[in-house]
């Protein structure tokens, strides 16, 4: 493959920084080189600098002009249901006539509607729905996502979902990140004391010898899995070397967050209904909150988790789509930034810190993936404007111009 060098960014977002997570006030850094470009070989990024200086060790190196753009480190979606069959259109109808989710699911909707279309759908059926998501994920400048199982809840359906995502990572450029959500929700047909023995017996150990995950989750709710079922599941595939993350605090204040820094997790999820002891928890284990402000966009909510006093805690904050058929029907990162900047107050730099170089830190890929220097992986996006702000700014409407995985134009 030929290099390549990019010039001409009118802003051209590094995140360069150091080799952890930001916190306090540099969330707000983005390492912006004006009028900028970058050399790629062998799809790595070799140089970054002015498009000056990139321009005088271009060599042969094939020109990306970028025309005045803004150019990124391709987003990192830390958080998404990708791989379901069919859709939830009539929970949406429902809800947009004043149902609620915790209703729906109990008339039947919910992700217990989902599991039984998943179940009957193959793998070729559930490949080809995926890899449609997959391409709507690049088209919005993601080039890796978190992924997570969670709609088969036997063993086979979940292998089957966790094969699709394996299968998405060699035949499209997308990187997706494997999780094990067996503990989504409890199959009719038994209870959750039941069923956590199948997922703590059965499931995990199979998905841990056939390296088909590498985070374990867990959906930690009233109605769902409690504390206890949760720590259970979460210690057993901590055992085997999964890491891992939690949906905590989404709908009921459940002590969740406390539960994620109990057990050293990645990440702690949602976290909508957290209180200041979960924060501290968090801030004391290192636990990393990712927000989902999509979801309570969709669910038509308002209590958007309060990522202020996250920030000022001195929490490594993300933010991600739960991409999902049910409460986050959503691959937009871009729609994320302006929710983060208009319901959540974040400023356009931290939404940007938070999708990009905290999201590769929480997926274990921080020395990979998440900003653009020297060493990293060449996955960019540039964007239809001058200013990185207007990213948050104008939305609705796609600003997205080019994607770029491992240096190859993939959009
Ligand atoms: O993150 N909270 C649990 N899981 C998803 C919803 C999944 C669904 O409704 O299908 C979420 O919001
Ligand atoms: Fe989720």
């Amino acid at each position: 493959m030929s290099a390549l060098a990019v010039l001409h960014a009118s802003q051209l977002l590094t995140l360069a920084g150091p080799k952890r997570p930001r916190v306090g006030t540099g969330i707000s850094d983005l390492g912006i080189v004006r009028d900028g470009g970058m050399l790629i070989r062998e799809g790595r990024i070799d140089l970054v600098g002015s498009s000056e200086e990139v321009a005088k060790n271009a060599g042969d190196a094939k020109i990306v002009d970028a025309g005045g753009r803004v150019v990124l480190p391709g987003f990192i979606d830390a958080h998404t249901h990708l791989v379901f069959a069919g859709n939830r259109l009539d929970d949406f109808e429902r809800r947009s006539r004043g149902e609620t989710y915790e209703q729906i699911s109990k008339a039947g909707g919910g992700i217990w509607s989902t599991v039984e279309k998943t179940r009957a759908a193959n793998g070729e059926e559930l490949f080809i729905q995926a890899q449609t998501h997959a391409k709507w994920f690049l088209r919005c400048g993601t080039t890796t996502i978190e992924a997570k199982s969670g709609y088969g809840l036997t063993v086979e359906d979940e292998l089957k979902i966790l094969r699709v995502m394996q299968r998405l990572n060699e035949q499209t450029p997308l990187e997706v990140v494997p999780t094990f959500l067996g503990a989504h929700a409890v199959p009719r047909d038994t209870n959750a004391d039941e069923y956590i023995k199948l997922v703590m017996d059965e499931m995990l150990p199979r998905i841990a010898s056939q390296k088909l995950a590498e985070f374990c989750d867990v959906f930690c709710e009233r109605s769902y899995f409690d504390i206890q079922h949760s720590r259970r599941v979460l210690t057993a595939a901590s055992k085997l070397g999964l890491g891992l993350r939690i949906h905590a605090d989404q709908l009921s204040d459940s002590g969740g967050a406390q539960l994620a820094a109990e057990l050293k997790a990645a990440t702690a999820d949602h976290l909508e209904k957290t209180n200041e002891q979960g924060i501290a928890a968090m801030k004391s284990a290192g636990v990393q909150p990712i927000l989902l402000p999509a979801s309570v966009y969709a669910l038509g909510c308002t209590d958007y988790p309060r990522a202020r006093d996250m920030i000022e805690a001195g929490l490594a904050v993300v933010i991600a789509t739960d991409f999902n058929p049910g409460s986050s029907p959503t691959p937009s990162m871009p729609m994320i930034l302006s929710l983060a900047c208009t319901q959540m107050k974040m400023s356009p730099a931290e939404a940007i810190t938070a999708a990009t170089i905290n999201a590769a830190y929480s997926l274990k890929r921080g020395d990979k993936i998440g900003s653009l220097e020297r060493g990293k992986l060449a996955n960019f996006a540039i964007f239809e404007c001058k200013d990185y702000r207007e990213l948050a700014y104008w939305f609705g409407m796609p600003q997205m111009h080019s994607v770029y995985v491992k240096g190859r134009r993939t959009h």
